[in-house]
């Protein structure tokens, strides 16, 4: 797609027609108005756009300069309003760490020993991290510290890992049904089994008994739209659905749930105007389901591939690669550094991974062929869909580890 050819003219557009404007058939709703202002933002932008792109073949163009400045800025010093997210620190230099891989920025020893050093400080006597240093374990933070330290890549960064300690961690917040708690004593959902087995195969302490049932409980998480909710009998959402399926994939158990069924829940969530994810039916476009939705397909189609042992790989998205990375690109940018999660909102490092992450994803096909939107200087580095690192970075931790036991 780089520039994609449409008949004998090449365009750099994916055009957004009126006719896919949405539809209330004639009974205005509150949501029904909200839609329409998200829309007709976005109709300004993508018409500023047109215009631009008609004399640059470089239009849209990643920012990758001041996104870069941003993170790193972000990297010493947080803004006040980052205060409520006291207790999930690790999270912010996952997202910021992730961010800067995709950017293909190399974070330079001295920083990455501080990162690492702060980490260790989050890693509690139990195994687990904590939201900061001296909070208690959690899963999330957990999670979020373990895939920061891979994304480091470094035996300095891998070795603040506890393996033993971790382990006996995960045993004390899995529940007999094979669901896990986020902490001792806490509310137990979708995401527990995902980051309880994601940073169980990347550091290779990952045993079979820890996730019996797991599998089983998480397919009754599949709602009767497709996607997955939190919990038995909630509504299905893209970051529970992405958890799900996932976590599925990684214990070789997606038999188990309706696949096509997921995937037209899936491509619905995609919308047409925009171009963009929702999160859930009827609800708005957000730049981070870029990747919780779009993160997704590669799993999806990884599996009717295998299910179908198709031979012939069919090296495109099932979604519209080209209108998400249009939105990504177009409407969520900030011009001084940052994405966001649609136009008016502020920028935060959270929707500048996540938006980032799915933008990696549409541009790098199944195949591992590219299909750029606009300038080829757009191009960010894929990522593994099941751990949402760099996928060389995946493959560097996974070496290291492998050549150490596997804990009881
Ligand atoms: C609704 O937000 C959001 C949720 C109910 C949960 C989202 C879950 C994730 C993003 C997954 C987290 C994953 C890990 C690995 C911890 P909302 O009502 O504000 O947004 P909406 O209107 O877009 O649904
Ligand atoms: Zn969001």
């Amino acid at each position: 797609m780089s520039i994609t050819a449409k008949g004998d003219k090449w365009c750099n557009i994916a055009i957004s027609g009126t006719t896919e404007l949405f539809d209330n058939e004639g009974l205005e709703t509150k949501t029904s108005k909200e839609q329409d202002k998200v829309e007709k933002s976005i109709e300004r932008l993508f018409n500023l756009f047109y215009k631009k792109a008609e004399i640059d073949p470089e239009e849209p163009l990643l920012l990758r300069d001041v996104h870069l400045h941003f993170l790193k800025q972000h990297l010493c010093h947080l803004p006040t309003g980052y205060e409520c997210l006291d207790a999930s620190r690790p999270w912010l230099c996952y997202w910021i760490t992730h961010s800067l891989v995709m950017l293909n920025y190399s974070i330079d020893k001295e920083q990455s020993g501080h990162i690492a050093t702060f980490l260790a400080r989050c890693q509690n006597e139990d195994g687990g991290f904590g939201g900061g240093p001296g909070q208690m374990s959690h899963l999330a933070p957990t999670y979020a510290a373990v895939n920061t330290l891979c994304s480091l890549g470094t035996p300095e960064a891998y070795n603040v890992i506890d393996r033993e300690k971790l382990k006996q961690y995960l045993r004390t917040v899995r529940q007999p049904n094979g669901a896990f708690c986020m902490h001792v004593g806490g509310e137990v959902d979708v995401r527990g089994v995902y980051c309880a087995l994601s940073v169980s195969l990347l550091t290779n302490i990952y045993s079979e008994d820890l996730f019996t049932n797991s599998a089983e409980w998480i397919i009754l998480c599949q709602t009767y739209e497709g996607g997955f909710s939190g919990v038995p009998g909630m509504e299905a959402h893209g970051g529970y659905a992405f958890c799900a399926i996932a976590a599925l994939s990684l214990l070789r158990k997606v038999h188990l749930c309706d696949v096509r069924l997921l995937l037209r829940w899936a491509v619905n969530r995609q919308m047409r105007y925009e171009g963009g994810f929702q999160g859930r039916t009827n609800k708005l476009v957000d730049g981070c389901y870029s990747f919780w939705q779009g993160g997704m397909f590669p799993i999806i189609q990884g599996i009717i591939c295998m299910q179908e042992s198709t031979t012939v790989e069919v090296d495109q998205w099932l979604f519209n690669s080209e209108a998400l990375q249009q939105y990504i690109l177009v409407c969520c940018q900030h011009p001084s550094g940052g994405l966001i999660d649609k136009p008016s909102k502020a920028r935060d490092i959270y929707h500048t991974c996540y938006t980032l992450s799915g933008l990696a994803v549409a541009q790098n096909l199944p195949s591992g062929r590219c299909a750029v939107l606009g300038s080829t200087y757009n191009l960010l580095e894929p990522v593994h869909p099941l751990y949402n690192i760099g996928l060389t970075r995946v493959q560097r931790a996974q070496d290291f580890f492998q050549q150490l036991p596997v804990p009881l």
